[in-house]
């Protein structure tokens, strides 16, 4: 079979690998999934199936999604993300992930420069080597808890710049972008006529008073600005595959023609149970938030007594956090992960998976239980004695 050098040249997924890896042990102590492991709430799983039982969801619906689903999302922008919207500025899509892709193809051409902050979800990074796009890596300030170089994005523009990447909260390092930095970022977008494509699937994870901030919700920027959100972290929905992508909508007909051969629509009975999840009780994602909150200080407790291994910024929101490996094991992340897992069974991350500058560090994820983070570390802590 002849394969594209588009996607010849993409490299095989690190996460994948260690999940691979892990599958040939017992009793693995898993820090390296980024998805919920609590089931999705009941209310929205009874969405579904009263839609199933009412024949409605075995066609297609509109390729942009269900009106009464995108006006249900036009009241949560309003409400959580300080966006007015209207219905024809919505997109629903098969996760986040497909939005980006549809976003991406839409604005990047051969040979475009995409600027993304790493360490980044590597994803994205993808995302732009599938639209034949050039990414262009800029770091992430470590000694600020991984915040954004702004001074750095900004020599990083050339001719051939045609957006900004980024996710807040971010993957892997758990870091909330500060408004500050974001409105700045949007000055140097609207100066330099780029397109900013901002990932907010962990927006309703965020802790210690830091606030997450929607740069669409400035008015100036509603045409550089493509927004993905996603069910999947909120209401802990990831196999239903459930997104949407908000823009201007002189844009979203544009994204909708590489939505379409994508994926025509998003599944139908998932889009019910999204109308399920925004007209029902918000409670759940308290209760997840919460839930992440006493994970990440159990986590932060534990990296504490590993003091001689890991140097860690206690993370902001998410519910991942990205420790770096102190000394010589840190000069490979793969085998370093790849030791604790043949070594110890203890799956995590290796920082390398989201951009060269990820490089010496691992990723740990705490949406897990309380008895995982303490088996993981009872067996860390034992071997590195
Ligand atoms: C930053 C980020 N965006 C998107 C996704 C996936 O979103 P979805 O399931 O909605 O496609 C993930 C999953 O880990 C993620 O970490």
């Amino acid at each position: 079979m002849n394969i594209s050098n588009r996607v010849n040249n993409i490299k095989k997924s690190a996460i994948h690998e260690m999940t691979r890896l892990s599958k040939q042990y017992d009793d693995v102590a898993f820090l390296s999934w980024a998805k919920p492991t609590s089931g999705t709430p009941k209310h929205i799983n009874k969405a579904a199936i009263s839609a199933i039982e009412n024949g409605l969801v075995g066609g297609y619906s509109q390729s942009d999604g269900l009106p009464e689903l995108r006006k249900e999302i036009v009241k949560k922008l309003k409400r959580d993300n300080n966006i007015e919207a209207n219905i024809s500025q919505l997109l629903v899509t098969v996760g986040a992930i497909e939005g980006l892709a549809a976003a991406v193809m839409a604005t990047i051409d051969p040979d475009d420069e995409v600027i993304l902050p790493t360490p980044t979800y590597s994803t994205h990074i993808r995302q732009v080597e599938l639209a034949s796009g050039k990414p262009v890596l800029v770091p992430l300030i470590e000694e600020e808890d991984f915040a954004l170089d702004i001074e750095a994005i900004k020599k990083a523009i050339t001719s051939k710049t045609k957006a900004i990447m980024y996710c807040t909260p971010n993957n892997p390092t758990g870091t909330v972008f500060s408004e500050n930095n974001l409105r700045k970022l949007a000055d140097l977008a609207l100066e330099n006529n780029l397109t900013i494509i901002t990932d907010e699937a962990y927006e309703y994870f965020t802790f210690d008073g830091k606030k997450h901030f929607s740069i669409a919700s400035i008015p100036e920027m509603k045409k550089n600005v493509i927004t993905a959100y996603t069910f999947t972290k909120s209401y802990a929905m990831t196999g239903w595959r459930i997104g949407y992508i908000h823009a201007d909508e002189g844009n979203i007909p544009q994204i909708k023609k590489a939505h379409i051969p994508f994926a025509i629509c998003a599944p139908v009975v998932s889009q019910y149970a999204a109308i399920g999840a925004l007209k029902g009780s918000q409670e759940c994602i308290k209760e997840f938030r919460q839930h992440y909150l006493e994970m990440r200080n159990l986590m932060c407790e534990r990296l504490d007594k590993l003091d001689s291994v890991f140097q860690y910024s206690k993370p902001s929101g998410s519910y991942l956090m990205f420790p770096k490996i102190l000394g010589n094991a840190g000069k490979d992340s793969i085998e370093f992960s790849k030791k604790l897992l043949n070594d110890i069974k203890v799956s995590t991350t290796p920082g390398i998976a989201f951009g060269p500058t990820g490089e010496g560090h691992i990723r740990l994820s705490f949406c897990v239980s309380k008895e995982m983070i303490n088996k993981a570390f009872d067996r860390m802590e034992k071997y590195f004695k």
